[in-house]
């Protein structure tokens, strides 16, 4: 993809399609008033106020998500003009602006454009330009992504459609523009690196290839990266991932991605949990078959830290990251582990096991011991760990236990920018009630009821004196339906909020 920036004026610039928007001012006890915001207005001066006659008309009304297609007939260069509802005046935030582009972008994909111009961003929303035009670069990358490389024909093939991109500015060498460019491109391939690991099918993407991954893109920047295999989880006493991997016939592997940005007194750093389960069929606590192809995306939590590491490594920031990602199946079989087993994890705890089922919690107890190990804090693990946690936020936001209010407060205000949502959920100390074991330290389920919260707690014990929190991802990691912005599957959720999250610390 070529993305660039252009000084040249509405006008003039040749491409199949310009992307401008349009806001409206609701005003009290009247109708609403159309607020057409930089190119924009140039674009309606020169078709002779045609798109304020279609809004007089009432056929576009500036909704979010409502697009607008105008052919200029020789007045622009352009070949078409799409207007981008952002919805109200008042309700602008960088969020709509990265929508109104991804649904753009996604509609000009189908529609079989190959250029296209953006002027989506003017100073004259409100919002900050920086962050609006990093809106734009994602919400167009974001938009802009499929997975079809399995598909031997139809449309939208991977390696189509869009090929050029170009953001309009009145100086195209203005250096913050292009850093906002280039943040934003960062962010958008990382998420679509993380969206392409979720997507493999599990039979592709085992513990083995995704550790590959990983290295390939830890080799391609630089960054340091250790695979360790059973012989040396034996010797850190992993027992609760080598407790899972037992029932299956791929060798689980832990990933380890380090990036140092920081100087030597610049402490240990943070680390990025990831839970990397490739299958879930649930072991001998079997799921049932409806929907268990979709466990294929047990490894979204690895996706969104490895996928972090990317931005991060493209973005560079003065600090130490540490990611660290359990991978293996649980599998059903001869040689699984069973309910009734007691696993000891690295840090010398025990756990009774109920439900094979409850596998993220095994694998990642043993990486946050290990983490801890390394003296590293804050630790952030992302995890598609419960259920429970679709029933309570859906596919809206991503359920976050912290044991920190500093830094609860800054992942959701890096949220809050990436365009990610993450509601604060309880560790209130009485959870522990249900996982106490008569027979080991720690029961591994605490049955039905506030399960989410259970499973929070059963990690708590594995992150000693840490900052820590612990996301739940479970509802947001993947779509089912196709969005006008977003193709069905993989979201790549965490990756923007993670990598922001990151350099804003750095700073
Ligand atoms: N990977 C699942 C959680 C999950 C469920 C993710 C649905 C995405 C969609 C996890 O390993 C799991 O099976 N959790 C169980 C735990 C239970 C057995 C205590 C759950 O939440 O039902
Ligand atoms: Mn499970
Ligand atoms: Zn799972």
């Amino acid at each position: 993809m070529d993305i660039r920036t252009i000084e040249e004026t509405a006008k003039d610039v040749q491409c199949d399609a310009l992307v401008v928007g349009a806001t409206y001012k609701t005003v009290k006890q009247k109708t609403n008033e159309l607020v057409l915001v930089g190119t924009a207005r140039e674009v309606d001066k020169l078709l002779g106020s045609l798109i304020q006659t279609i809004y007089s008309d009432g056929e576009f009304k500036g909704e979010l998500g409502e697009l607008l297609t105008l052919h200029p007939m020789g007045k622009l260069a352009a070949k078409r003009v799409v207007i981008a509802g952002l919805g109200p005046q008042e309700k602008m935030h960088s969020r709509v602006i990265r929508r109104a582009s991804a649904t753009a972008a996604r509609h000009l994909q189908q529609t079989g454009a190959r250029q296209i111009v953006l002027a989506l961003h003017s100073e004259e929303l409100g919002i900050d330009l920086e962050e609006a035009i990093r809106a734009e670069v994602e919400g167009a990358l974001l938009g802009l992504y499929t997975f079809k490389k399995y598909k031997q024909s139809g449309a939208n093939r991977n390696g189509q459609g869009i090929s050029k991109i170009s953001l309009v500015a009145s100086n195209a060498k203005d250096v913050i523009l292009n850093q906002a460019m280039k943040h934003g491109i960062a962010l958008a391939e990382a998420t679509n690196f993380a969206r392409d690991l979720v997507n493999e099918p599990p039979n592709v993407l085992t513990p083995s290839e995704l550790a590959n991954r990983a290295s390939l893109m830890a080799k391609q920047f630089g960054l340091e990266y250790e695979i360790l295999d059973r012989p040396e989880m034996e010797e850190l006493g992993m027992g609760g991932l080598l407790g899972v991997a037992q029932g299956s016939a791929e060798p689980p592997k832990f990933i380890i991605l380090r990036y140092r940005g920081a100087s030597q007194s610049g402490g240990k750093g943070i680390a990025l949990v990831g839970k990397g389960i490739t299958f879930d069929t649930g072991g001998i606590s079997l799921k049932q078959a409806e929907g268990m192809h979709e466990m294929k995306a047990d490894m979204a939590g690895a996706a969104a830290v490895i996928g972090a590491m990317y931005a991060i490594a493209a973005l560079k920031p003065a600090i130490n990251v540490t990611v660290l990602v359990p991978a293996t199946e649980n599998m059903p079989g001869g040689t699984a582990y069973r309910p009734g087993d007691i696993l000891r994890i690295m840090n010398g705890k025990t756990i009774e096991i109920v439900n094979t089922d409850a596998e993220g919690r095994l694998a990642l107890a043993d990486a946050l011991s290990y983490a801890v190990k390394e003296g590293l804090s804050p630790i952030i693990d992302v995890a598609t760990l419960t259920g429970a946690i679709i029933i309570a936020l859906g596919s809206v936001m991503s359920g976050m236990f912290c044991n920190d209010q500093a830094l609860s407060n800054q992942i959701i205000a890096a949220g809050e920018v990436a365009g990610e949502k993450f509601w604060p959920m309880p560790l209130d100390e009485e959870y522990e009630e249900d996982i106490q074991s008569d027979i080991a330290d720690i029961l591994q389920t605490g049955g039905r009821a506030a399960s989410s919260a259970k499973a929070a707690k059963i990690l708590e014990h594995f992150v000693g004196d840490a900052q820590w929190a612990h996301l739940d991802i479970a509802g947001t990691d993947f779509i089912n339906t196709n969005k006008p912005y977003q193709e069905k599957g993989a979201t790549g959720v965490a990756v923007r909020t993670l990598a922001e999250f990151v350099l804003r610390r750095a700073q």
